[in-house]
């Protein structure tokens, strides 16, 4: 199933007058894991409630599936949304089953339906559930519980799921551990999953897409090879910060000569696909042969991003600059 969320030109100025989202367009892919990224304040928890109508725009269109969310009912958008919040927000006073039950009782599913989904979405997040279902929140770690907001945003089995600086309380050990957890869960399940972060090192590990914010404009959209090795402005650069971005470069030599590193998300030409392992030679010498302006690069199914003849070009001189 399809969930691409559009957003289109966005504008947000509260009652105050402060202008929290400045011209924003950027599309949120299935499949995807894209991360909005940015200092405090620049406008990434606005943009994401815009998302599922928790706040209303200026101006502006968000389109899921072509579709304006603005002409559809708010409760059963929602409803088909996850959320997952920083500030966990499980109610205190029922169990972990009757939590992560909210949504799925709100639709209506019958009562062994949904148990069995319980039980299901605690596996998920490997909790036991003969241990965890029939426990109280507070029974919990702060690790355990975020789990318990996993599973909850995941209960209904939305295609679209919105976190909001979902590890950004926890210890760094159960936050690498989540983190983890879900880039699994992601793989097994190709949701449409937009997550925001103020933590470079957690963008760069889990995103598939990063869109870096500041007061209220993008400044740079691109997958994290993109915004490391080539960083739109000053902003971005010092956003990254050199230790980091000689870090990452280092990381990413290590395959230097196949094509991922140099990949980009979007193009306007067709596109002639080719295995993600390929050299920048081998893709050279294809493009010669099939005579095409550009190739998407494919691992297995899915689709990792696309290079230009152009960008091939820069690439295969970047490289032999490495090599002498
Ligand atoms: N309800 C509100 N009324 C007025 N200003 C707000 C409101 N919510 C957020 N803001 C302001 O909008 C800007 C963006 O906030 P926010 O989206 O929360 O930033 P971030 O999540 O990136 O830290 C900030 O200047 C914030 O103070
Ligand atoms: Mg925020």
């Amino acid at each position: 199933m399809i969930r691409i969320i559009e957003v289109k030109d966005l504008w947000k100025r509260f009652q105050d007058g402060t202008e929290a989202i400045k011209g924003v367009s950027v599309k949120f892919e299935t499949n995807k894991l894209t991360c909005i990224i940015g200092p405090s304040g620049c406008g990434k928890t606005t943009l994401l409630k815009h998302l599922n109508q928790l706040e209303a725009p200026t101006s502006g269109d968000i389109l899921i599936d072509n579709e304006s969310i603005f002409s559809q009912d708010e409760v059963a958008l929602r409803r088909k949304i996850g959320y997952v919040i920083q500030k966990i927000g499980l109610f205190p006073h029922m169990t972990i089953a009757d939590n992560i039950s909210i949504v799925p009782k709100l639709l209506k599913w019958e009562k062994r339906t949904y148990q069995k989904r319980v039980d299901e979405m605690l596996e998920l997040v490997s909790l036991e559930p003969d241990i965890y279902a029939n426990r109280y929140p507070l029974e919990l770690s702060g690790g355990q519980q975020q789990r318990v907001g996993v599973a909850r945003a995941l209960a209904a089995d939305p295609n679209i799921i919105l976190m909001d600086e979902p590890f950004s309380a926890l210890d760094p050990i159960s936050r690498e551990q989540l983190q983890e957890h879900l880039q699994e869960i992601q793989k097994r399940l190709k949701k449409t999953i937009v997550f925001v972060t103020h933590d470079m090192d957690e963008a760069l590990k889990i995103a598939d897409k990063i869109v870096l914010m500041k007061d209220g404009e993008v400044e740079q959209i691109g997958t994290p090879d993109e915004i490391v090795n080539h960083p739109a402005n000053d902003f971005v650069r010092s956003f990254i910060g050199t230790e980091r971005m000689q870090r990452f470069q280092k990381t990413s030599k290590r395959d230097v000569g196949s094509l991922r590193q140099w990949y980009v998300s979007e193009i306007d030409v067709p596109a002639q696909p080719v295995e993600a392992d390929y050299s920048v030679a081998e893709a050279v010498e294809l493009m010669v042969q099939q005579d095409v302006l550009a190739i998407e690069i494919k691992e297995g199914e899915q689709i990792l991003g696309y290079l230009t003849k152009d960008r091939i070009l820069e690439a295969l001189v970047l490289e032999r600059g490495d090599a002498s």
